[in-house]
């Protein structure tokens, strides 16, 4: 039998987008560098025109969108996308700025297979308009938590957490980019953990190295993981 070439080994990343796409590009950057083990297969979008299939284009990444507005119900839509995930094997699928509600039985279809990051310190603030209500209940600190998916929305077990100042003069807008620079960090590290078989979702529990994570996650702050 012919041995398959190394990058064909490296487990299967499927990235789902909606816009910008800067926590891709910081998997096209990390999977570049070699501080993540992993081949970037596809990139879906479910908006056409957004910088994120810019940036695959630019990397040479299949890059396609399914338009949600095309389906009659969110059933068709997410049924669609889930066959043509599944027709590039992926062995995790990352959604990075992902603005869709997924269905159950999308979930329960990718379960264990299927990551997320979402801009606040969960189990806090699931949903939208994080850091404004991070901003509004007076916190000393937001942040963004790396988390596997489940059928509640923004409710699966976290994995790995970025802890970030409030400052006093912060909007809405300063805050996000400044949690924004630790998504690009937190989340390829997740990934890789995953990549290497140290992380996975069992029975609604994430292990890493086989030990059940605490609520939070592990926790990264001023980068260093504690
Ligand atoms: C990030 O803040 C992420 O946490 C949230 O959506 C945003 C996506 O940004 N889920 P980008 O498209 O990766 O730049």
């Amino acid at each position: 039998m012919t041995e398959q070439p190394a990058a064909e080994k490296k487990p299967r990343l499927l990235v789902l987008i909606s816009g910008g796409g800067s926590n891709l590009q910081s998997f096209i950057d990390a999977c570049g560098n070699g501080s993540l083990q992993a081949q970037l297969v596809a990139v879906i979008s479910n908006r056409a025109g957004v910088k994120g299939l810019d940036r695959a284009a630019a990397a040479g990444i299949p890059n396609i969108v399914v338009d949600h507005r095309a389906f009659d119900s969110r059933d068709g839509f997410d049924q669609s996308l889930g066959d043509i995930i599944e027709s590039f094997a992926p062995d995790l699928v990352v959604l990075a700025g992902f603005m869709r509600i997924l269905t159950p039985e999308f979930v329960n279809r990718f379960l264990g297979k299927l990551i997320n990051i979402h801009p606040s310190l969960l189990p806090a603030y699931p949903g939208l308009h994080t850091h404004q209500r991070a901003i509004d209940a007076g916190d000393k600190q937001a942040g963004a938590t790396v988390h596997f998916v489940t059928p509640e929305l923004d409710g699966g077990p976290s994995v790995l957490q970025a802890q970030v100042p409030v400052l006093p003069d912060d909007s809405s807008d300063t805050l996000a980019q400044r949690v924004l620079g630790f998504e690009h960090s937190i989340y390829p590290t997740a990934v890789q953990w995953f990549c290497e078989g140290r992380l996975r979702m069992e029975n609604g529990v994430a292990l890493l190295d086989g030990q059940a994570l605490p609520e939070n996650g592990v926790i990264f702050s001023d980068g260093a993981e504690q």
